[in-house]
């Protein structure tokens, strides 16, 4: 039995063949090892090993160096999805414009931050909000974002606070549990905490949903504007600044922010879980309460939490401009802090 490469080069000597050239081609070497100079060397430093053995172990070494290849392609394109993600999330990217056909009267109710997924969620709560809405006789539903609680990669304990962990349970319990009444339609956006799912993982969780219930139509990534008429444009925004010391400073500062066209009539911002309204330069500017309780790190920073809805009826003449805007400020008090428990 041959053993190392020096007895199959003595053995073939025997026989008074090629030698080199002839194993090299049977061992299936690199190229350079086919010259008299590559093979001696390669004969120096292997010649007591075994040829089988030496051969499988070069075959190891390509396919490691295409799963190198692979990998380094799979991480390119990672990285593209990242930035592509990061651009939407950031704001590079535009929001999309839509068109609503309204009446002369247009009634309709506007919530935000529902933090599915959330042990402080308040969905029993969220489906009174609805019912009251049927009642009334809205089939207008809006949501300023964070719909989901997501999952702050960077914030490992924040996984104390989930009881739906992962992209697909919350998806699922959404699209499961989110209210759903005959001829009511919610239109929403999605914000910072929606936005962790495309963090983690690239999964755009306001496309999930909307792709799966039909009554619910997702309006893009932290904002979304709305022409309701040629002369009445509504906004619907989630921001990414923190609280601020004065309620409506962080209002007043992003209006001011606004150059004259750009501006909307009526504007609703979610994020801050705060209930107010003021008008300032010719904008409605509402700040739009959360459906959640007061999370225990929201109690650690010292930011307040206002739980829920705006209810608003708007009048427009024959121009679609705004004649009157009268709204209903809608608080939630029995809080139940263990309403995720009623829910699967
Ligand atoms: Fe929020």
């Amino acid at each position: 039995m041959i053993e190392t490469l020096k007895q199959v080069v003595k053995k073939h000597r025997k026989h008074n063949k090629p030698v080199w050239k002839m194993i090299a081609n049977e061992m299936n070497l690199e190229f350079d090892y086919k010259s008299p100079e590559g093979w001696r060397k390669y004969y120096n430093r292997h010649k007591d090993k075994n040829p089988e053995e030496e051969k499988e172990k070069m075959k190891l070494k390509s396919l490691k160096a295409k799963a190198k290849e692979e990998e380094k392609k799979e991480k390119e394109r990672i990285k593209k999805l990242k930035v592509e993600a990061n651009a939407k999330i950031n704001g590079f990217v535009p929001p999309k414009n839509y068109k609503f056909k309204i009446d002369k009267e247009f009634k309709f109710m506007v919530i935000s931050d529902s933090h599915l997924g959330s042990v402080y969620e308040q969905l029993t709560y969220l489906h009174s909000l609805y019912d009251l809405a049927a009642e009334r006789g809205i089939t207008t539903i809006y949501h300023c974002g964070d719909i989901s609680e997501g999952y702050k990669q960077s914030r490992p304990d924040h996984v104390y606070s989930l009881h739906k962990i992962g992209f697909d349970d919350q998806a699922n319990y959404i699209i499961r549990n989110y209210p759903h009444r005959e001829g009511i339609t919610t239109y929403f956006i999605t914000g910072n905490h929606d936005h962790f799912h495309i963090q983690n993982g690239g999964a755009n969780i306001g496309e999930r949903i909307g792709s799966m219930r039909k009554d619910m139509i997702y309006l893009g990534i932290n904002n979304a504007r709305i022409e309701l008429t040629h002369n009445c444009r509504m906004d619907l925004f989630h921001p990414q600044d923190g609280s601020s010391y004065a309620l409506s400073y962080a209002g007043q500062k992003f209006l001011d922010s606004l150059s004259g066209g750009d501006k909307p009539n009526i504007i609703f911002v979610g994020h801050h879980h705060k209930g107010i309204f003021f008008i300032y330069r010719n904008v409605y500017y509402f700040e739009v309460p959360s459906t959640c309780l007061q999370s225990d790190w929201e109690k650690g920073k010292r930011i307040q939490n206002t739980s829920g809805a705006w209810l608003v009826n708007l009048k427009i003449d024959e121009e679609g401009t705004i004649v009157s805007l009268v709204s209903e400020f809608l608080q939630h008090f029995k809080k139940d802090y263990e309403d995720y428990k009623n829910w699967k």
